[in-house]
Order: structure tokens, then C-alpha cells, then sequence
């Protein structure tokens, strides 16, 4: 037995941010953003919204391209680096909302690549039975722990969320197939929020540093993530018997234009079958992934039975990738 992907959703805040309006926040051009990033604009949760409400958003639209019902649902798992609280979790918001009782509901925390992992935990919970259907998320609203003041970050990050709903299948040649998950936590440092948690608890000193908001070395992450995203991709395309010109279509983590260039180089894949959005988004964290899935699914670029090559990376440093086949 397999997992499929029964459903989709995705959803992004109403409030646009264009490189423009950022121009009169931090030293800095749309034309320097596009060429570096390839980011044109990205969304910005409401003051009003907190992360669960852009989740559970994304959750009713999978739920309803899935035909499951809130009710049935058996397990929640949401990717999140911005819960609303420190605890309890997003999922367990999430669960209270949609009126189920039934299900688990838990968060991970893989930053950008929480919701590859998510995916992997609950494959592993509907492939074996041990669940009827799961539903997925990945949903964040960076721009909370964005820090306005630094233009190294402030240009890259956008809100919103994407979800999925797995469910088993016996269909032959169909469903997830392999996945794998790496980390390094000798690289913790190049990518962090360090103010805030229980290193370093909320003070005056915190807020003086500005350590509450996202740090980030880019080139670092930049030279990190092209490698580990071409090795984890070539893993599990070996783990499976396929060559790059096996796979369909990419669903890559959304972080940089040139990031994904370079790894669709390095692994032969024609940048055509990557499917990009990031010109409108930004680097939605966790939510990438999904909201990415359920772009092109909505656009109907996948067939039954199409091998999908998915990866993201992110902070810890953490990432992975996956073989589907749709
Ligand atoms: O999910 C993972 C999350 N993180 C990422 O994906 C980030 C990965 N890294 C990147 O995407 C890139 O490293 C950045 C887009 C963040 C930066 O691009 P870069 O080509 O690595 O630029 P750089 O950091 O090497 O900086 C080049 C120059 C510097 O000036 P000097 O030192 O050469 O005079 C920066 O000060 O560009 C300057 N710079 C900017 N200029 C205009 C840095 N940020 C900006 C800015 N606008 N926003």
C-alpha cells in the first residue's frame, strides 16, 4: 500500500508587498531583487491573521478537492517555523476549527523544508495503515519574524500556506514512493532566529538586538543548499531506478530563482518542468512546497501515474526530496 496525494489547497493573504514598496523600507532596487532572487512580490498575512488561519484555509481547499470530509480526518501534521503560540501547535488550532475530533495533530519543525518532512512522517502513518488519510501543511508567516530593518533578508520572505490530503492506495504505479531527509546541525548558525526561545528568552536585550527576527548568512545557505538539494535528489532518484530525464515535473522549494537554476543544471532537468512561482510569493517557508503542488495541480500539469521530483531545504540545516508518482 501506498500514500496518494488525494487532494490540494493553498492559500496566500490578501496584502501584496512589490519590490517597490520595499525599495522605501531598506537600500535596495526591484532590479537587484529580481536578478538575485527572482522575486517580484510577495503576500503579507493581515494583522488579524496568525499562521493557523492561513493553514486552515489551505486545509479546507484540500479537504474539498479530496471530497473528505473535516470530520474523518485521522491525523494533522503542519510544518511551521511561526506558530501562533509557542504551545500548543498549529495542527491542534487547525483540528479545533474544522470540528474534528478524531485526528492527531501535531507540529514539525524543519523550517523550509517542514512540509517535505511532514509528508514523510504521514506517508509513513497512511502506507502502513496505521491511519485511513492524513492531512498536511505547510504554513507560515515569515514576515512576522522578518526584521524590516536588514535588506539580506527582508526582500526574500512572504506568508501563506499549502496542504494536502494523503489517503492509501493499491493502484499500481501511483503514490509516494521514496523519501529521504537529511540535516546538519553543524550549520544551525548560518540560518536561525536566535533571540526569543529558551536560549535566549524574550528580554529587553532581545528586542535591542533585534535577535527575535530571522539571521541569515545567504551566500552560505546559497553554496549549502544547491549541494544538498542536487545530492538528495539524486538519491532518491537512484533509490527508484529513474534518470533525471525520468521525471515529469519539479516541485521545488520556492527560495531563489538561482538556487533552483543551478540544481536543475547540475541534475540535467530542463528548468520547463520546474514549476515557479516565487516571482509572486517569495520564500513562503514550509508553505512553498504545497502551495507549489497545488498550483500546478489546479493548472492541471500533472497526469495519474507522472513522476514528480520534489526537494526544499531550510534552516538547520534541513531538507530532503521525494518521488512521487501523482
Ligand atoms: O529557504 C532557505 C532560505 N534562504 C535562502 O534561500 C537564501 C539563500 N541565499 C540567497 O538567496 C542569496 O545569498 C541572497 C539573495 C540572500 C543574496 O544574494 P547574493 O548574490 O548571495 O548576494 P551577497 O550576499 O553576496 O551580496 C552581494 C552584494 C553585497 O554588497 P558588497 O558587499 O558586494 O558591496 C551586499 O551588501 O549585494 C549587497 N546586498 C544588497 N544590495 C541591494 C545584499 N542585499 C541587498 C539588497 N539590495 N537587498
Amino acid at each position: 500500500m501506498r500514500s496518494l496525494i488525494a487532494g490540494t489547497g493553498s492559500y496566500a493573504p490578501a496584502k501584496i508587498l512589490t519590490n517597490a514598496d520595499i525599495e522605501k523600507l531598506v537600500d535596495t532596487s526591484d532590479q537587484w531583487i529580481v536578478e538575485r532572487t527572482g522575486i517580484r512580490q510577495r503576500h503579507v498575512a493581515a494583522p488579524e491573521e496568525a499562521t493557523s488561519d492561513l493553514a486552515l484555509a489551505a486545509a479546507r481547499r484540500a479537504l474539498e478537492s479530496a471530497k473528505l470530509d473535516p470530520a474523518d480526518v485521522e491525523m494533522i501534521v503542519v510544518g511551521t517555523v511561526t506558530p501562533d503560540y509557542q504551545f500548543p501547535s498549529v495542527a491542534a488550532v487547525v483540528q479545533g476549527k474544522l470540528g474534528n475530533k478524531k485526528a492527531f495533530a501535531f507540529d514539525l519543525t524543519a523550517a523550509c523544508a517542514g512540509s517535505l518532512y511532514a509528508l514523510s512522517i504521514a506517508d509513513r502513518f497512511v502506507s502502513t495503515g496505521a491511519v485511513k488519510n492524513a492531512l498536511v501543511i505547510g504554513a507560515d508567516a515569515l514576515t512576522r519574524i522578518t526584521d524590516w530593518t536588514d535588506r539580506n533578508t527582508c526582500i526574500l520572505f512572504g506568508d501563506g500556506a499549502g496542504a494536502m490530503v494523503l489517503r492509501p492506495t493499491d493502484e499500481p504505479g501511483r503514490g509516494v514512493l521514496t523519501t529521504r531527509l537529511h540535516t546538519d546541525g553543524s550549520l544551525v548558525s548560518i540560518l536561525l532566529m536566535p533571540g526569543g526561545g529558551s536560549r535566549d528568552p524574550l528580554s529587553q536585550k532581545v528586542l535591542d538586538e533585534r535577535s527575535h527576527f530571522v539571521k541569515m548568512n545567504g551566500r552560505e545557505v546559497f553554496k549549502v543548499a544547491v549541494r544538498a538539494l542536487v545530492e538528495s535528489c539524486r538519491e532518491v532518484l537512484a533509490a527508484e531506478g529513474l534518470t533525471p530525464a525520468d521525471v515529469k515535473h519539479v516541485i521545488a522549494h520556492q527560495a531563489n530563482k538561482r538556487i533552483l537554476d543551478a540544481t536543475l543544471e547540475r541534475l540535467e532537468i530542463p528548468a520547463s518542468r520546474c514549476w515557479m512561482n516565487l516571482e509572486k510569493y517569495g520564500n513562503t517557508s514550509a508553505a512553498s512546497v504545497p502551495m507549489t503542488l497545488d498550483e500546478a495541480n489546479r493548472a492541471g500539469w500533472f497526469q495519474p501515474g507522472d513522476p514528480i521530483l520534489m526537494m526544499a531545504i531550510g534552516g538547520g540545516m534541513a531538507w530532503g526530496a521525494s518521488i512521487v508518482r501523482w
